[in-house]
């Protein structure tokens, strides 16, 4: 097919994922010669040819690295390891970095969140953002720290492009790495922050208003949920629930049976 194409053309072709071939020209020929293509025995392409642009080959392979029963198995490091090389679904081709997670790995508390932001996924840590400052008030509010009897992590652990919502297959693909976190934190009280920590923990569909004001469980540890700190930046009204979800929470983790020492 040959063509005689506009920009405009070539713009909508270019969105649709399709690319013109234009050989340069060549002096004093009017079809230029193109012998290493007719070497390798591929036909020989003329201007205006309209080919499909193919994904490079690193950027097709979105698989697991590591099965769910070698997850189960992993200790901290080596789960880190296993989620910094994880190709198990598309986001792994935009990310700049991997968000696992922070804080102190024999904590009594677990907050999780959604997935990496654009700051989260430029540093590594999540809840490094606005959201996060807010979290870090919200902690300090109850004594805590980041980085003291606090574990913080995200339902993905890589950053969806444009902050778009995590999609169900990236959820799931994501769902053991948290799993195994959680496993090995053991804590005494998780926070759920927003919609999809929510659902991906309680498996619920159920709004947060539905579910907040008790204890729920997950992998036989306590969770209380409450509004994402991006969703009370915008809701300033929401603050005082979110405050009476973290005392209900701190509430709940106080009544936990002491747990031998780690
Ligand atoms: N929002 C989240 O849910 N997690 C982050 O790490 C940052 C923003």
């Amino acid at each position: 097919m040959s063509l005689d194409l506009g920009s405009r053309q070539r713009a909508m072709l270019a969105e649709m994922g399709l690319r013109i071939f234009e050989p340069l020209p060549h002096p004093g020929m009017d079809t230029p010669p193109e012998p290493a293509r007719q070497a390798a025995g591929k036909p020989a392409l003329s201007a205006g040819v309209v080919q499909p642009i193919q994904p490079a080959p690193r950027e097709m392979a979105h698989e697991p690295v590591v099965s769910r029963a070698g997850i189960d198995l992993m200790e901290w490091d080596a789960l880190e390891k296993a989620v910094a090389s994880c190709r198990a679904c598309q986001l792994c081709d935009g990310r700049r970095n991997t968000v696992f997670g922070v804080g102190d790995r024999h904590a009594d508390w677990m907050i999780v969140g959604e997935a990496p932001g654009e700051n989260e996924d430029l540093q590594g840590e999540p809840f490094v953002g606005q959201a996060g400052k807010l979290l870090d008030n919200m902690l300090k509010a109850l004594g805590l720290d980041r980085h003291h009897k606090v574990y913080i992590a995200n339902v993905l652990k890589c950053r969806p492009p444009g902050n778009r919502n995590p999609e169900p297959q990236e959820v799931a693909q994501c769902e053991p790495f948290l799993r195994r976190q959680v496993e090995l934190l053991q804590p005494k009280i998780i926070l759920a922050m927003g919609r999809f920590a929510i659902q991906s923990l309680l498996g619920s569909p159920e709004p947060i208003g539905k579910l907040r004001g008790r204890a729920h469980q997950y992998m036989g540890v306590p969770v209380v949920v409450t509004y994402h700190p991006a969703y009370l930046l915008r809701n300033l009204a929401e603050k005082s629930k979110a405050w009476a979800d973290l005392c209900l929470a701190l509430e709940v983790m106080r009544a936990q049976p002491v747990a031998p020492a780690r």
